[in-house]
């Protein structure tokens, strides 16, 4: 148990690196005037995503299901542990959303301007300071 919750930790670590830097490449990626600028934000984000932030968030998942699963049925009961799956699930939202506007950017499609990327660059910070809230208070 302690050895799952320990890698599920360093899963959550490596998913949040990219989840804050992500968005932000978007943001300079946004403001770069030259072609050749951008074809290297392109490649930076697609590396980002599919190299550390899709595996990381696998690996939070199979681990927390497993951690879950130990558990059962303890946290089935437990207030604290549905919000932060309901914000766990909302989290998994925004992953996707970070990886239709890297597609969208890759193809020079994206109308979005550096200062919406800005605020959607403050949501997971938000995310992450309910979350472990959540789990280390347990509120209720
Ligand atoms: C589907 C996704 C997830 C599942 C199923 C899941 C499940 C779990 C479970 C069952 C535990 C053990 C709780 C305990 O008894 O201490 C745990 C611990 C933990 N989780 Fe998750 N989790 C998920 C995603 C996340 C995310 C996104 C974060 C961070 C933003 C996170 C942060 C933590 C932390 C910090 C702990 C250690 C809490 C402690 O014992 O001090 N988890 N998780």
């Amino acid at each position: 148990m302690l050895w799952l919750k320990a890698f599920h930790i360093v899963a959550v670590v490596c998913w949040f690196a990219g989840l804050f830097y992500l968005p932000r490449l978007f943001v300079y990626h946004v403001d770069t005037p030259d072609a050749a600028g951008r074809e290297r934000f392109a490649t930076m984000e697609r590396k980002l995503y599919r190299g550390i932030m899709t595996p990381s968030l696998l690996a939070t998942v199979i681990l927390g299901g497993w951690l879950l699963v130990e558990g059962w049925p303890y946290y089935a009961t437990q207030g604290w542990m549905h919000a932060k799956l309901f914000l766990a699930v909302l989290l998994i939202g925004y992953h996707h959303a970070c990886g239709v506007y890297r597609r969208q950017l890759a193809e020079e499609r994206c109308c979005r301007s550096g200062r919406f990327f800005r605020v959607f660059n403050e949501l997971p910070v938000l995310m992450l300071v309910a979350i472990v809230v959540l789990v280390v208070v347990r509120p209720f």
